[in-house]
């Protein structure tokens, strides 16, 4: 039976019930794939985080990578993973659970980390060729079973609303969110996309430390810039505009 709503997104989706990282999958598979195309595995043996990091994987969450084939300059990627963080905190507002980004793209529920995004792209002299969108989401998670430092910061679905949910239908929600997204993202002006980025998020107006791969910003998060930057006032009033980073609150 076809549950979905979308008439791109998950047009090709290939089911495993494990792989070592949807992410590493896809990007296998994109040259050839078709954009639209998601990788979903119940299990990832090697799921991997933002900036190196482990992913923890376990039976219950929504492990999943999207592969897309926008038609933009490379400078322009980090447009799209703010794209991906609103729809999952739209889909999981839309089932009342109260969801803020976190910049880039933590989705967090009362300060806990409920969905982690991971954007790898492949780029040949600064255009994009494709972009692979890792969505991992602790849907009907059950939080013990995560190891104890990623179980202190972590939330689940089933934890907040108090049982497990159906996750092809909430499959299918978040399909449809990510394609209405992203067909916004390619029709309209990305000022309106900010905007409701903004709306969504907890990190505007909050004292940050970002790290970046060169350096450690402090200071106050006051914006985002229309290539998809966080802008941060230091405290000698120093605009720093941060395209990747880890970013963590302070106050
Ligand atoms: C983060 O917050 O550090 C990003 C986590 C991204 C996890 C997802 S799960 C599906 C996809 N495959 C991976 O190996 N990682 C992403």
């Amino acid at each position: 039976q076809n549950i979905l709503k979308t008439s791109l997104i998950g047009n090709d989706v290939r089911y495993y019930s494990e792989l070592e990282s949807t992410n590493s999958t896809a990007r296998e598979i994109a040259p050839s794939a078709s954009e639209g195309t998601v990788v979903l595995a119940e299990t990832q043996k090697n799921g991997r985080g933002r900036m190196g990091t482990e992913w923890q994987s376990v039976p219950g969450g929504l492990w999943l990578s999207l592969i897309l084939k926008p038609s933009i300059p490379l400078e322009n990627l980090s447009k799209v993973t703010l794209v991906a963080g609103i729809a999952v905190a739209n889909t999981l507002r839309n089932m009342g659970v109260d969801a803020h980004i976190k910049w880039p793209n933590d989705v967090l529920v009362k300060g806990k980390k409920i969905c982690g995004i991971l954007t790898e792209v492949s780029a040949e002299i600064g255009k994009v060729d494709y972009v692979v969108l890792g969505i991992g989401i602790n849907v009907n998670v059950k939080l013990p079973d995560l190891k104890d430092d990623i179980r202190r910061d972590s939330t689940s679905i089933a934890n907040e609303i108090g049982k497990p949910i159906d996750r092809t239908s909430f499959l299918a929600s978040l399909l449809y969110e990510l394609e209405q997204q992203y067909i916004r993202f390619k029709t309209r002006q990305f000022a309106e996309i900010v905007d409701e980025w903004i709306n969504l998020s907890d990190t505007i107006g909050r004292n940050v430390k970002v790290t970046t791969p060169i350096k450690l910003i402090e200071g106050k998060a006051v914006g985002i810039t229309e290539k998809g930057a966080l802008v941060v006032l230091d405290k000698n009033n120093k605009k720093h505009e941060i395209i990747a980073g880890n970013c963590r609150y302070s106050d």
